[in-house]
């Protein structure tokens, strides 16, 4: 039986350390098939329910085309499209979908339904993004680290912003369990969740990773082989956004702290959407209200030579591609590769 069958991508500390690195490796061989044209049908006349209660782009993308390169048919299920969070449970959800679907994505707000939908529908859930984690988001970001530097072990990513929100989470856990050295370089009050250093620092006795929690930004990129930041105001939140921005412009991905690495090799990461100043349907963009020249980046270096954004955005195909054919792919993936 394939090691992956039937499971479910709920969130990163679920996996083990060499299922991480096999998916983030058949990402890999996965966008070489692609590049090639070479097809790879491992979900041929399977059906897929993609559930957003949040808006998205890249993962919504990335979902609808790696199903359909793998020869399934996606099926996009909106919020104001089905009776799911207005007249229906998520328990009763789930089994109805998972009676007629083969997988199902989900993007929303708590943990609690992506576990539930797991848990009730009897099929593979993939989490496309929660309050909590963002489990796909990190076979991509790796991957993205691992094409550059050609390894993981040993590397140091600094996580620099929001330290409480899904990256800071998923990016804190993941590299722990990868080997990663993480930085994550927050004011005291966005620093991680306790429960959540917990977990990495547990994963961390195995790997050997470093973990360091810092409120100075410049000390959290030194020496860093990768910047990682994220936007100051998650979908959803409900904040003071006048003390969010003036807590974290510090924090701001910026020439000045990319030079503070030391590095001239030092690559940019950013999950996208980036905040910029044209995305106000009305009124002062953020910037404007608060006087800065932008939020969490600014647009040299999100444009610069270091900034592997946008390819670090393409692989979030490749790395949904390798989760969902994983999971529930007709493929042979024996257990003796897991054997420690
Ligand atoms: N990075 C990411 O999840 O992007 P979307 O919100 O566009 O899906
Ligand atoms: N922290 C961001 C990530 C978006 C991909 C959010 O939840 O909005």
């Amino acid at each position: 039986m394939n090691h992956f069958q039937n499971k479910s991508f709920l969130k990163e500390i679920d996996f083990t350390t060499a299922e991480l690195n096999y998916l983030i490796d058949f990402g890999c061989h996965l966008k070489q098939l692609k590049k090639q044209h070479i097809p790879h049908p491992y979900l041929q006349g399977k059906s897929i329910a993609l559930l957003f209660e949040k808006t998205s782009t890249r993962t919504r993308s990335a979902f609808t085309v790696a199903a359909t390169d793998l020869g399934a048919h996606p099926e996009f299920l909106g919020k104001n499209d089905i009776q799911f969070g207005k007249k229906e449970s998520t328990i009763d959800t789930a089994k109805v979908l998972g009676s007629m679907f083969d997988g199902i994505e989900y993007r929303g707000f708590a943990q609690k339904t992506v576990e539930q939908l797991a848990t009730f529908s009897g099929v593979p859930v993939w989490n496309g993004l929660t309050d909590t984690w963002h489990p796909t988001q990190m076979i991509a970001d790796f991957m993205t680290l691992k094409e550059q530097f050609g390894q993981l072990k040993g590397l140091t990513l600094a996580y620099v912003g929001d330290g409480r929100n899904n990256m800071g989470n998923s990016l804190l856990v993941t590299a722990a369990k990868l080997g990663v050295n993480i930085r994550i370089g927050s004011p005291k009050e966005l620093q991680p969740d306790q429960k959540i250093v917990a977990l990495a620092k547990q994963a961390a006795v195995d790997s050997g990773s470093d973990i360091t929690l810092t409120t100075d930004p410049e000390a959290a990129v030194n020496g860093a082989d990768a910047i990682y930041t994220d936007v100051w105001i998650s979908m959803g939140e409900k904040i003071d956004v006048a003390a969010r921005v003036k807590a974290l412009l510090p924090y701001q991905v910026n020439a000045k702290l990319l030079a503070a690495t030391g590095k001239k090799t030092t690559i940019l990461l950013h999950c996208l959407p980036a905040y910029h100043d044209d995305q106000t349907e009305v009124g002062k963009s953020l910037e404007e209200q608060f006087n800065v020249s932008a939020l969490e980046i600014t647009d040299d270096v999100f444009n610069g030579p270091q900034s592997l954004v946008f390819q670090e955005a393409e692989n979030r195909l490749h790395a949904i591609k390798s989760i969902m054919a994983a999971t529930l792919g007709n493929l042979f993936i024996p257990d003796t590769l897991f054997n420690s």
